[in-house]
């Protein structure tokens, strides 16, 4: 297969495109005025340059208050906060905000710019000259999979709630931020939309390697898109920070446990990646070639159909032999309902595609969207029956037989009735005096 330009690399590969920076969280800080509890009681965290980490917890537990303090849109009351090891806590905020990209909610677009103006906004700040701003917004608009062409002069209002969003995206990355913070950046959309915008920046994030933030409700999306989840509760402490797989199979408190779900394993199930598991080889056909010549070598490779591809590689149709052999040259037919998946989508999501198209099996694409591969219905069922038998022997194995032969001297753990976090309030001694937390973007 060609190269895995979808996939996230582990942290520790050396080859990995690292642009980002580290961020650190020293002690850090926040009580609001007139809050007898700090919204973010004592927070310590360390962010590694390049990863993407996810922060969820339940409302009103500090993440966009975390979140905004990174970039001083909230000032902390106490701690620092370091980027790349600079300390910002002591740098002018105006010129901090332009060095990160900052994603709210719903993009937040200026509603009468242009795409290409709100793009260019920061560049514009910043002073460079007109055509590097062009250059670069066509870049971004082509990163994030809108054609600058028919983009460009469109209005905010004119576009989709998700192409907002990922003008959203392109505007925060326009300065080339090692940094980007987003605030429940996919939460306005449908889940299909959802799915590619999701895969969409897993590929952007391939390429460009920038450390990112982001603010989730959806547990399934943090672990899908998260080297690292922080899971909070109330006061901005921290319960558990670790990978997605970590989180799923080790949950460090019960509030994890309670947050994650008791179908934390069957979860699992759904962060399983098409690039895990293996895809079977397809032979592709371009249009206009000899049909006969396309037939012989489906044959000699043991396969009933093709993949017709454009010249970039990206899917088109796939006729069986038969249907290739009423004619004589391979045609330009453009089939519109192509189940195709990133090796980024979960199972879950190539399930999805599958049954949106009734189709038994899915074409696999690479972060540019030429074909790769195939995944069969079949193949994903087993996947996970396997992974199912392994859970359920596992469980079985530590609860029920221990349980019956008495050898299992674990106290039964006990979820609280009331459900509550524990929750860690620090001495007040000090309230603040600076409360900006209305802060926006210029
Ligand atoms: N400007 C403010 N003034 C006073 N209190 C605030 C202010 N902003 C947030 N808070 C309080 O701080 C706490 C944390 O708020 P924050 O917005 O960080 O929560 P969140 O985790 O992002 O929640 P959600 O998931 O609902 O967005 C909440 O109790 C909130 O009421
Ligand atoms: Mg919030």
């Amino acid at each position: 297969m060609t190269d895995d330009v979808t996939s996230r690399p582990a942290p520790a590969a050396p080859d990995r495109n690292v642009t980002g920076a580290a961020i650190t969280l020293d002690a850090v800080v926040k009580r609001f005025k007139g809050q007898d509890k700090p919204a973010v009681a004592r927070l310590d965290l360390e962010i590694e340059a390049g990863d993407v980490v996810a922060f969820v917890g339940p409302s009103g537990c500090g993440k966009t208050t975390t979140l905004k303090m990174i970039n001083r849109l909230i000032e902390p009351t106490e701690g620092r906060i370091f980027i790349g090891g600079r300390d910002v806590t002591r740098e002018n905020p105006n010129t901090l905000r332009q060095s990160i990209g900052y994603v709210i909610q719903s993009g937040g677009l200026f509603p009468h710019w242009s795409v290409a103006k709100n793009v260019g906004a920061i560049p514009r700040v910043l002073g460079w000259d007109k055509k590097r701003i062009a250059a670069r917004t066509e870049y971004l608009l082509d990163l994030v999979g809108l054609d600058p062409d028919v983009f460009s002069d469109r209005l905010p209002k004119d576009m989709s709630g998700g192409q907002q969003q990922r003008i959203g995206v392109a505007r925060a990355l326009a300065a080339d931020p090692p940094v980007l913070l987003m605030d429940e950046p996919f939460g306005a959309v449908d889940p299909i939309t959802r799915v590619r915008l999701q895969d969409s920046l897993i590929a952007i994030q391939h390429e460009l390697g920038k450390t990112i933030v982001f603010v989730t409700h959806d547990f399934e999306e943090a672990t899908k898109l998260g080297d690292k989840v922080l899971i909070l509760s109330e006061g901005g402490h921290v319960e558990q920070y670790a990978s997605p797989e970590e989180i799923l199979t080790d949950p460090a408190t019960p509030f994890v446990e309670e947050f994650v779900g008791s179908g934390a394993k069957l979860a699992y199930l759904t962060v399983t990646r098409v690039r895990d598991v293996e895809y079977d080889e397809i032979v592709t056909a371009r249009i206009g070639e000899a049909s006969q010549g396309v037939i012989n070598r489906a044959r000699a490779a043991g396969q009933t159909w093709v993949v017709v591809v454009d010249e970039s590689g990206r899917p088109r149709s796939w006729p069986s032999l038969s249907q290739l052999a009423s004619k004589p040259a391979v045609s330009d037919y453009l089939d519109r309902r192509l189940p195709v998946i990133a090796q980024s989508s979960t199972l879950n999501d190539a399930l999805d595609a599958m049954l949106a198209a009734s189709q038994g099996a899915a074409l696999v694409t690479d972060g540019r969207g030429a074909v790769i591969g195939s995944l069969g219905i079949g193949t994903v069922t087993q996947t996970i029956q396997t992974k199912l038998a392994d859970v359920r022997a596992e469980e079985y194995g530590t609860s029920y037989e221990n349980y019956v032969e008495g050898s299992d001297t674990s106290p039964t753990p006990v979820v609280a009735a009331d459900g509550e976090p524990h929750v860690v309030v620090e001495a007040e001694s000090q309230v603040a005096s600076d409360d900006n937390g209305s802060g926006t973007q210029p």
